[in-house]
């Protein structure tokens, strides 16, 4: 076993797809279709996709909250997690891609809102009110809450992620934090950016929750996700 092997990545994750990861129409239709409408393929691979379902599913999520819809992908996922017990509420900024997803959504078999409610709008505009939202009962709390957005907000959608939390064992999970983590110059030989935010250090101090970083390998890149459990 040496790290030569990490070449092979490409080859593995094809492998898993093709065995664990029965085929689709409606998800291949969401990326061929956010394709075709010239959305840029940043959408979870089809195995973490599987995989934050799963997550999903394991903590019994009924109520998901996603930062960064895209073309919708991942909520298909999430979507098919909650199937009948619960919904998901995506935030996405961008009202074409908000108009990919929702066709990708319906396409797919999801009722739009019921059961996928992409609200239009920027994060940092949109969870506030949320906030105020689950305060005055007209909201459930979220049980699960998936950032995917841009990652400049990284620690202000996390602060918010445990704010619309439901309570104790609720997950905030932040995707892509190693990569940001190169890339700002928290760690490696990139120069650090002045207002690099250390997403990791902040949440280490956060009382509010437990936490890991889990480094992942993919056919696309290295790059890894945070979890935190809220206390
Ligand atoms: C990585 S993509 C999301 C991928 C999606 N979660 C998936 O896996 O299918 C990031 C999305 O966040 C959106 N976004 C960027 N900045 C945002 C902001 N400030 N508020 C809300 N959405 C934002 C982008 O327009 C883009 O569609």
């Amino acid at each position: 076993m040496s790290l030569e092997n990490i070449e092979l990545r490409g080859e593995v994750e094809s492998y898993v797809e093709s065995h664990l990861l029965p085929i689709k129409p409606s998800h291949t239709h969401a990326y061929d279709n956010s394709t075709k409408n010239g959305l840029p393929m940043i959408a979870v691979s089809p195995v973490q996709g599987q995989f934050i379902s799963m997550l999903a599913k394991l903590g019994g999520a009924r109520n998901i909250l996603e930062v960064g819809t895209l073309g919708g992908y991942s909520s298909i996922w999430f979507a098919e997690a909650v199937h009948g017990k619960g919904k998901v509420t995506s935030i996405e900024i961008d009202e074409h891609n908000r108009q990919v997803a929702i066709d990708n959504l319906q396409h797919a078999g999801v009722k739009v809102p019921e059961e996928v409610e992409p609200i239009l709008g920027a994060g940092l505009d949109v969870l506030p009110k949320l906030v105020a939202e689950i305060q005055e009962g007209k909201r459930e709390p979220f049980d699960f809450v998936f950032i995917d957005a841009d990652w400049d907000n990284q620690w202000n959608y996390f602060d918010y992620g445990v704010k619309v939390a439901r309570g104790k064992g609720s997950v905030v999970y932040v995707d892509n934090v190693v990569r940001e983590m190169f890339e700002s110059g928290v760690v490696g030989n990139e120069e650090r950016e002045k207002d690099a935010c250390d997403l990791v250090a902040k949440v280490g101090r956060d009382d509010r929750v437990d936490s890991v970083v889990l480094q992942t390998v993919g056919a696309k890149s290295y790059d890894g996700f945070l979890m935190a459990l809220v206390k």
